[in-house]
């Protein structure tokens, strides 16, 4: 039996391929590569000494998707497959809501169509909207995403609870990550984002690189600590390995259910610069910039739930998390394409 990964080549999903490959599944990627290449699957192939199969193709082509549900025996389904940038999801809503939403719509179709029933889904921390008290827990209600891509995140959430209440046999998880970083230990596979980074962590990557002047920190007038937004990151491995986890969780029984994949702790812009230049020796020269749209000061999870019912708990601390983000980015300066 197969387990399919959509958006398997690109940050988190090579990450989870390669786990998935480590656990002793095997596996079948489809992505469309528009925001990543097929490099990435080459070093999970390289460092794994594993088979994938790939296939070029999108989560909204029926035809694609129904010929490979009929050429492999697929038990689980991993969708990592969208966009994902805010910014573009407020200038292209119709792009996001296609992709994310339509591109979950068919996939489901399609797994419908050939008895799949078991699906693990990449939601996120921003479906919890803004003003709710610090840490954020499952049970508290979904809110008002300020933008398109966490309002695309909250209608698959919503769809995908209406598919379990339906006749068929669903298992779903939908696991809300808070924020995602780090690489894996080797060094081999990590973050590759397309020009200029939105996020935090590759940004300060490639300042210390020398690549980028100084990275701007967007409000300083937050009421956190030091002004400044306070996130919960997690190390990527932890988060691929918790998917392993709800993977098996799902299988005991049909329905949805829903986990926080974070660490329950939160640190600062600042806090998170000053250890990046601890980690790395470099100087990282910053300023201060006006908050930017949609930020919220402060976000983090209690992720409680997933270390109850999961058995899961993020082992990697904020140090380790930079230090293997800041060796892959020694490693691979430009990324995956010229190393
Ligand atoms: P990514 O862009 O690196 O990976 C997404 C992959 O999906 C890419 O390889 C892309 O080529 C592919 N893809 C996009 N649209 C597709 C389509 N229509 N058909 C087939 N393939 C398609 O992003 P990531 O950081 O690895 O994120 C993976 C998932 O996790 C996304 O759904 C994202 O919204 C979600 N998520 C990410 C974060 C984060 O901070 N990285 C936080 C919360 C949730
Ligand atoms: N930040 C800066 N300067 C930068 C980039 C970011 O100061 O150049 C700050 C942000 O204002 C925020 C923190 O660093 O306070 C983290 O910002 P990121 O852009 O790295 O991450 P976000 O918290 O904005 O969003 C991420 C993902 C979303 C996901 C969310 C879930 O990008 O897809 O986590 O919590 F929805």
């Amino acid at each position: 039996m197969f387990v399919l990964v959509t958006g398997g080549s690109g940050y988190i999903g090579s990450h989870m391929v390669f786990s998935l490959l480590e656990a002793g599944h095997d596996i079948i990627v489809l992505d469309n590569l528009c925001n990543s290449s097929e490099l990435s699957i080459n070093r999970v192939r390289e460092i794994t000494g594993k088979k994938i199969l790939f296939v070029q193709g999108d989560v909204r082509d029926r035809k694609v998707l129904n010929k490979l549900f009929s050429d492999y025996d697929v038990s689980d389904v991993l969708h990592f497959a969208g966009l994902k940038s805010v910014g573009e999801s407020c200038c292209h809503p119709l792009m996001y809501y296609e992709s994310n939403v339509a591109g979950t719509v068919v996939l489901c179709q399609a797994m419908a169509a050939a008895g799949v029933f078991n699906l693990v889904f990449s939601s996120s921390a921003t479906v919890y909207g803004d003003g709710h008290p610090m840490p954020l827990h499952e049970t508290l209600p979904t809110g008002s995403p300020t933008n398109p891509y966490g309002r695309s995140k909250l209608m698959i959430e919503m769809l995908l609870e209406d598919l379990t209440d339906s006749v068929h046999p669903w298992s779903i998880a939908l696991l809300r990550y808070f924020n995602p970083i780090g690489a894996h230990e080797s060094g081999v596979i990590g973050e590759d984002p397309l020009g200029v980074p939105n996020n935090l962590l590759p940004y300060l990557g490639q300042v210390a690189m020398g690549r980028r002047e100084c990275v701007s920190i967007f409000g300083n007038d937050y009421p956190t600590l030091d002004g400044t937004g306070v996130r919960d990151y997690i190390h990527v491995m932890d988060l691929v390995e918790g998917h392993l986890c709800a993977m098996q969780a799902i299988h005991k029984s049909s329905g949805l259910r829903v986990w926080n994949l974070g660490t329950g702790r939160g640190y600062s812009v600042l806090e998170v610069i000053h250890t990046y230049e601890k980690i790395s020796g470099c100087n990282i020269a910053y300023r201060m910039a006006p908050r930017r749209p949609g930020d919220v000061a402060a976000c983090w999870a209690d992720p409680g739930l997933a270390a109850k019912e999961l058995g899961w708990k993020a082992k990697r601390g904020l140090n380790d998390m930079v230090r293997d983000a800041w060796y892959w980015q020694k490693k691979n300066p430009y990324g995956y394409q010229i190393s």
